[in-house]
Parts: C-alpha cells; structure tokens; sequence
C-alpha cells in the first residue's frame, strides 16, 4: 500500500487509534493533517513522531462539537496544504449513563462529536473533491456497539448506528464523483476509550482471547484511503478478533 502524494485528514489523532492511523499513514508516505480539541502534550508529541516519518504534515486543531471550529479547520488545511485526499473521520467520545439518567447534554454533544462532526466534515471535504473532480476517500471509524447495544451506552451506541447509515448514503450520493465513503468497525482495542479493566472483561468474549491493538485498525484504515481500495464504497469491515460472532462463538461449552 502507498499513499505517497496523499494528503490525509485523521481527527483525533492526538492519541489512540487516530494516532496509529496517522503513523501507518505516514509511514506508507502520506502527508497527515494530524488533530486534536485543542494544543495540549497529547497533540504536540503525537504531531512530532509523525512529523518524524512525514516531515510535510501539520497540525492543526478543533473542537468538533463546534461547526464554525470545523469550517475554520477546513480553510486551515486548504491554506497550508491545499486539500485534502482522504479524510479519516476517527475522533469520539463517550460517558456512561443508563437511558432514565441520561441528560440531554451529554445526548447532544455525544451526537454533534460523534454524528454531525463527520457528516460535516465529509459534506466540507466532499464538496471540494466534487468541485475539482478529483475523487476521494472517506473512511469512518464505526463500532461494534453500531450493531449491538450495550448497556449504558445508548447515546454512543446510537451515534455509531446513525455513523454506519452516513457511510452508506455518502457512498450512494457521492459515487458519481468518484468519491468513496467506508467504515471501519472496530471491536475492543486498548486505548483512552477502552482502560485496562475493561479489555480484560472484553477480552473473555472475544475468539482471538485478547482485545485489539491501535495499529491494528491502522492498517485497515490506510488501505482504505489507499487506491488498493478504489473499486471500495459503502462496505463495512469488522476488525474484532471476532467479537462480533456472537454468544455462542465466546463460550466453548455450548
Ligand atoms: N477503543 C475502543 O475499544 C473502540 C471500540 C470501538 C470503536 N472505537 C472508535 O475508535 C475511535 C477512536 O477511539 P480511541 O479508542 O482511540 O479513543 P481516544 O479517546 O483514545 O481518542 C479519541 C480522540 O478524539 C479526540 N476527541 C474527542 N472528543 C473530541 C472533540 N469534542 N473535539 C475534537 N476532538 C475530540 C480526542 O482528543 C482523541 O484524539 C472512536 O471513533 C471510537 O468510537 C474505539
């Protein structure tokens, strides 16, 4: 897989699997738009060790939950880079809290970072891509929990479901213009998101016997962004160590 001449937009890759994207990224040649909410050590050492592999990238910040914030980080990119080639809609956030508790706050910021964030930064990215007839590739980072509720989960969980129903009508609209939208869904992987506690629990339900790694996902997402892909639209690949197969998958004694 190369992506060099590559421009590549990863948010929240500040740290997490945003930061193993960028990485994979730029270690196959890319330039990465490497962000994060805000500067903090967290942005500056995730952009100085891709900086390292791709000296051309940048950083750059935004609160996605703020749509003007999204806009100026769009114009940001085109000053200093031009455009962008591929957009990896991977930053989320996520509190626990059961359906009666759950206040309307965190239902509307968890929608606004995790749904309307990448619709529209797919929407800014898209229209420059159709605009110029170039093409482009928009890989979103879903969940298991699209498909399977989990307790306590329900505004993440919804946000994820609503992200895999983006994807599909990005790739049916944008087609024409060459564009590509994906998902990726992605099981337990050890991170902020995921602490140590819970990847052990995770890790009792899943075939492989062990939760996922950040680089793991990596992977998947550069060759999405990749012209390996390019015949790709509107799919969904799980990568769960198998997670997703189900009860009796986890349970050797049934
Ligand atoms: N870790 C897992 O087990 C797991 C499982 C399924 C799906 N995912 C998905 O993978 C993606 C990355 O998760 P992670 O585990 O690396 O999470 P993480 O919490 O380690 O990283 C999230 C990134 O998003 C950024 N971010 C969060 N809120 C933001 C906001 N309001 N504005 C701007 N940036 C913001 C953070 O600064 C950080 O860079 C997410 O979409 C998550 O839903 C993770």
């Amino acid at each position: 897989m190369n992506l060099e001449g590559k421009r590549i937009l990863v948010t929240g890759s500040s740290r997490g699997i945003g930061h193993a994207i960028a990485m994979e990224c730029a270690a196959r040649g890319a330039t990465l738009v490497v962000h994060g909410p805000e500067v903090d050590d967290e942005l500056t050492q995730s952009f100085a060790k891709v900086s390292a592999l791709s000296p051309s990238s940048i950083q750059v910040t935004a609160e996605l939950s703020d749509p003007t914030a999204i806009a100026a980080l769009f114009d940001t990119v085109h000053e200093q880079l031009g455009g962008i080639d591929a957009l990896v809609n991977n930053a989320a956030c996520q509190n626990e809290y059961g359906v009666l508790d759950l206040p309307q706050e965190d239902w509307d910021r968890i929608m606004a970072v995790n749904l309307r964030a990448p619709f529209l930064c797919a929407q800014h990215a898209g229209r420059h891509w159709a605009a110029e007839a170039k093409g482009g590739s928009i890989v979103n980072i879903s969940s298991v929990h699209a498909q399977q509720p989990r307790r306590n989960f329900t505004h993440y969980s919804t946000s994820k479901g609503g992200l895999e129903q983006l994807t599909r009508c990005l790739a049916l609209e944008l087609g024409e213009h060459q564009i590509r939208a994906n998902s990726i869904v992605v099981g337990a992987i050890a991170s902020e998101l995921t602490p140590k506690e819970r990847c052990d629990a995770f890790a009792t339900a899943i075939p492989m016997g062990r939760v996922g790694w950040p680089e793991e996902i990596a992977k998947t997402a550069a060759f999405l962004c990749s012209d390996d892909s390019y015949y790709m639209t509107g799919a969904s690949i799980t990568v769960d160590g198998g997670l997703t197969l189900g009860f009796c998958a986890s349970r050797k004694d049934l």
